[in-house]
């Protein structure tokens, strides 16, 4: 028998699915898109996702080996836009280990 007010553990644990499957819903949401512009081609990219992985994402092929920012295969170079990650020089930048910040034009080394 159960009782109106019972609460189940498994009541909690639907209550805490749902709430965490909203909020992921809702960043998710609110992520910034931006354009690319790669070898005459675009392609979107998302605020938290990397540039290979966005272009990989839409099969435009970018260079890279190990996808972990060792091999440095993926090097590209930003030719307009920001990102988060560059070296020294502000222009060069790991593919595999950088996220836009504002709609880029690229190309690879
Ligand atoms: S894929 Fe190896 S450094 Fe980016």
């Amino acid at each position: 028998m159960r009782y109106q007010n019972h609460i189940t553990n498994k009541d909690i644990c639907m209550k805490q699915f749902n709430f965490f499957k909203h909020l992921h819903e809702k960043l998710k949401a609110n992520r910034r898109h931006f354009t690319v512009v790669f070898k005459g081609q675009s392609f979107k990219a998302i605020e938290n996702e990397t540039l290979l992985n966005s272009a990989l994402k839409q099969n435009i092929e970018m260079a890279y080996s190990c996808g972990s920012g060792v091999c440095k295969q993926c090097r590209l170079f930003v030719l307009t836009g920001a990102v988060n990650n560059t070296d020294s020089d502000k222009s060069v930048t790991l593919g595999c280990k950088t996220y836009p910040l504002s709609n880029l034009e690229i190309t690879q080394i």
